[in-house]
């Protein structure tokens, strides 16, 4: 992604808030710079499906990010009703096996082909980027290095037939030179070079090095959204990956 208005283009704000007010504070504010916002668990949980249809009325896009995870049956419901929501992307854990995913998938596609819409983006989450190795090692269980874990579960979710995966930009190179170059990377976890860090995101890049290394899209959240002046902070961002 080396175009520098393709790039700005696929800047993810992620609206973690907890009410519409705020929302709409963010979304006024923003308007005009961000084209695709993500919806996470905090906001969904508190608004529901009407702050969807918020996004969309300034015509942005949505990235329903609620991480699915349960048994197939479950999440492929779910992701019919994701796409019921017109949202432009939505996720799943990878870690919920081939058939969540596959199932997952699938339904979310025979859902936009019967509505006549175009079927959303529909990616895997690899490992969470707050996880460090030492805690998926002692915690989780999983023995292997976090890149050959992240590559594995890349594979798998491209083997799904998911479009791509979410994963830290630090698992980038790999995903795109081993997965494909045309498997979609989105990735949290970017911190702007004058952001003070010391949050709960232990594998971070900035905007810049995440772009530069292959990323299709970047999710951009407590840097832009906690600033008191949030366009300020995208100005700061994009002038960044230029
Ligand atoms: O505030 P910050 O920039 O850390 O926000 C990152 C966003 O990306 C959060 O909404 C978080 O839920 C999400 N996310 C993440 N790691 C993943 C997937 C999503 O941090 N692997």
């Amino acid at each position: 992604m080396n175009n520098y208005s393709d790039r700005k283009d696929r800047v993810i704000v992620a609206l973690d808030v907890d009410d519409i007010k705020d929302c709409k504070r963010i979304l006024s504010n923003l308007e005009g710079q961000i084209s695709i916002y993500k919806i996470g668990m905090e906001l969904f949980t508190a608004c529901g499906p009407k702050v969807v249809d918020l996004v969309h009325q300034t015509g942005a896009k949505v990235f329903l990010d609620l991480k699915f995870h349960d048994i197939p049956n479950t999440v492929a419901s779910a992701c019919r009703m994701a796409t019921r929501l017109g949202v432009f992307m939505l996720n799943v854990h990878a870690t919920g096996g081939l058939q969540m995913m596959k199932w997952a998938a699938e339904h979310s596609r025979a859902e936009a082909d019967r509505l006549g819409i175009a079927p959303p983006i529909i990616l895997g989450v690899t490992i969470l980027t707050s996880l460090s190795e030492q805690e998926i090692r002692d915690e989780i269980g999983i023995n292997r290095p976090m890149a050959e874990e992240v590559f594995h579960l890349a594979e798998l979710a491209k083997k799904a037939g998911m479009d791509g995966v979410v994963a830290s930009p630090l698992e980038l190179e790999v995903i795109k030179k081993y997965v494909g170059k045309d498997f979609i990377v989105v990735t949290p976890g970017i911190r702007p070079a004058w952001y003070v860090t010391g949050s709960d995101q232990k594998r971070v890049v900035t905007p810049k090095m995440a772009f530069d290394k292959g990323a299709d899209y970047i999710v951009i959240g407590r840097p832009i959204v906690q600033d008191p002046k949030p366009s300020v902070a995208c100005e700061k961002v994009f002038a960044e990956i230029q």
